[in-house]
């Protein structure tokens, strides 16, 4: 039998995330767990408001965290929801989680019964702009 969650304990991280979403307006709940180059956990879940586009991702809050902890190179990061389709991260997410992230860098999106797909940051945002296209401006 394969082990769908792959990493059990980012698997885990990210549900316990999941399940502690404020989603009282889209009621879909989102967790996100990151595994960091020094060995670190952190996680988030998505937070919304009454002024719906200030709501927060999931992938957002677990990347403060990462950041507040003094971590900055994402080795892993899971991503959960609920329902059959896949929740890669969103357009904005994409670009934050590449602010932090190597070659080396997986982004894997799960379900309720584990990974679903595993990406490169590469294919999960191609031709990404980041820290180095700043750094060849001069
Ligand atoms: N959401 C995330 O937290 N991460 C994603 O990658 C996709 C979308 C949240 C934002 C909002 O709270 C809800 O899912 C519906 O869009």
């Amino acid at each position: 039998m394969p082990d769908l969650t792959q990493n059990t304990e980012l698997f885990e991280l990210a549900k316990e995330a999941m399940n502690k979403a404020y989603v009282p307006y889209s009621r879909f709940h989102v967790g996100a767990a990151i595994l960091t180059a020094k060995g670190q956990f952190y996680s988030g879940c998505n937070v919304e408001n009454a002024a719906y586009p200030e709501g927060t991702c999931a992938e957002a809050g677990a990347i403060a965290s990462m950041v507040l902890g003094g971590d900055t190179l994402i080795k892993d990061i899971y991503v959960i929801g609920n329902g059959d389709g896949l929740v890669t991260p969103c357009g904005g997410c994409r670009q934050k989680i590449r602010e932090f992230s190597s070659a080396d860098t997986m982004i894997h999106i799960c379900g309720a019964e584990g990974v679903r797909k595993s990406l490169t940051m590469d294919e999960l945002l191609p031709f990404s702009f980041g820290p180095e296209n700043l750094e060849q401006a001069g």
